[in-house]
C-alpha cells in the first residue's frame, strides 16, 4: 500500500464556450430582472455553449490544457473519470468520447454521475484507484452543457445555470508535500425529487408526452434545496477538515460550488473564515454543476491565490442529494 497522501491534483485545465448570456439578456426572456438575479444569487452572466460543442470537446480542451500543464501525454493515462449530470448520449459515457478524442488508448473511461459535486466525487474515485495501485496517472473531469437541459421557460432555474469544464490531472503523490489529504463523499436520495430531471430516462422514456410537459428539463424546489445545501455544506467542511487533521484556520483558500452567492457565504462563515480565503466567481459562470470546483480552482490559480503548497478546502453540493470535500495540499 502507498502511504498517504496516495495521489496529487498536478495541475488544473479549464474550457469554457466564448458566448455570454447575461442577466439582461434573460430578462428579455424571462419575467425577471438584473436586480433580483444578483441580490439572490450573485450571478451576473453565464457561458452558452454552440449547438455543435459537445460536452466532450469543451472537456478535451480543458483536459490537454491540465495534461500540457502536468507533463503528461495521452499515453499516459490510466482512467479517465468524467463527473458530468449532461453527459452528450445516454450511451456510451461521455468519458469514452473524451478518450478517443484525446487517444488515450490506454486508458479506461467512464462517467460518475452526481450532480455538483461530481468533481469532488471523482477525485476520490481517482485517489481510490492510484491507491489500490489499479492507476498511476488518471484525468478527472468535470464537464457540462446545462444550458441543454435547462427551461428557459422556468424563471426559477433559468437563471442559475451555464456551460464549462474543468480537468485535472491526479497521479501517485510524489512524496514532496503535495496531496489529496482528505476525502468525504455523502448522499441521501430520498431527496431526490427536491432536484431532478423527470423525465427521458428509461422511467419514463423521452415521448412526445414528455417534452410536451418540459419533463426532459431540470426541476427544482429552490427554497429546500438552498436550506439542505447550507447544511450539508457544513458538514462536508467539518469532515474534510477532521479527517484531514487539519483546522479551518490552516486553510488558505475554501473553494466551493458555486451554485449561489448566499450559499458561499452560509459555508464560509461556519468554517469560521473570511470571505478574503473565498474563492467565488459564479457571478461570471453561474451555476456550472461538476465544472465548478475546476472553473473556481483554475481561477484561484491564474490570479496567485493558489500556489505550491497552499492548503484548499474543496467543498459541493448538488442534485441526489450529494455533497463532498476534499483537503488538497497544492
Ligand atoms: O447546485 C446545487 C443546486 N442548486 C442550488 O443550490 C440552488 C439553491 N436555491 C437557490 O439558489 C434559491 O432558492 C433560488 C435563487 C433558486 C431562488 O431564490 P429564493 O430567494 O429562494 O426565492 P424563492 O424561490 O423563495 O422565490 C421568491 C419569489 C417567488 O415569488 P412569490 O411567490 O414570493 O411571489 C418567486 O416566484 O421570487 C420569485 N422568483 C423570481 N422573481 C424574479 C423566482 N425566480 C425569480 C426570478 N426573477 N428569476
Amino acid at each position: 500500500m502507498i502511504p498517504r497522501p496516495f495521489a496529487e491534483m498536478a495541475s488544473v485545465g479549464v474550457a469554457v464556450p466564448p458566448r455570454v448570456l447575461t442577466n439582461h439578456e434573460l430578462t428579455g426572456m424571462l419575467d425577471t430582472s438584473d436586480e433580483w438575479i444578483v441580490e439572490r444569487t450573485g450571478i451576473r452572466e453565464r457561458r452558452i455553449a454552440a449547438p455543435e460543442q459537445s460536452v466532450a470537446m469543451l472537456s478535451q480542451e480543458a483536459s490537454e490544457l491540465a495534461m500540457e500543464r502536468a507533463g503528461v501525454s495521452p499515453a499516459d493515462l490510466d482512467a479517465i473519470v468524467l463527473a458530468t449530470a449532461s453527459p452528450d448520449r445516454l450511451l456510451p459515457s461521455t468519458a469514452c468520447d473524451l478518450q478517443a478524442l484525446l487517444g488515450a488508448d490506454n486508458a479506461a473511461a467512464f462517467d460518475v454521475g452526481a450532480a455538483c459535486p461530481g468533481f469532488v466525487y471523482a477525485l476520490t474515485v481517482a485517489e481510490g484507484l492510484i491507491a489500490s495501485g489499479q492507476s498511476r496517472t488518471v484525468l478527472v473531469v468535470g464537464a457540462e452543457k446545462l444550458s441543454t437541459i435547462t427551461d428557459f421557460q422556468d424563471r426559477s432555474t433559468a437563471i442559475l445555470f451555464g456551460d464549462g469544464a474543468g480537468a485535472s490531472i491526479v497521479r501517485r503523490s510524489s512524496g514532496n508535500g503535495r496531496g489529496i489529504l482528505s476525502t468525504f463523499i455523502k448522499s441521501d436520495g430520498r431527496l431526490a425529487p427536491l432536484l431532478y430531471r423527470p423525465g427521458g430516462g428509461s422511467s419514463d422514456p423521452i415521448s412526445e408526452r414528455v417534452v410536451c410537459e418540459r419533463n426532459h428539463f431540470m426541476k427544482m424546489a429552490g427554497r429546500e434545496v438552498f436550506k439542505a445545501a447550507v447544511r450539508a455544506m457544513a458538514e462536508a467542511c467539518d469532515e474534510a477538515l477532521r479527517r484531514a487533521g487539519v483546522s479551518a484556520e490552516e486553510i488558505d483558500l475554501l473553494v466551493p460550488h458555486q451554485a449561489n452567492l448566499h450559499i458561499i457565504e452560509a459555508t464560509a462563515k461556519h468554517a469560521g473564515m473570511p470571505m478574503s480565503k473565498v474563492m467565488v466567481n459564479v457571478d461570471r459562470y453561474g451555476n456550472t454543476s461538476s465544472a465548478s470546483i475546476p472553473l473556481a480552482l483554475d481561477q484561484a490559480v491564474a490570479e496567485g491565490r493558489v500556489k505550491p503548497g497552499s492548503l484548499i478546502l474543496l467543498v459541493a453540493f448538488g442534485a441526489g442529494f450529494t455533497w463532498g470535500s476534499a483537503v488538497v495540499r497544492w
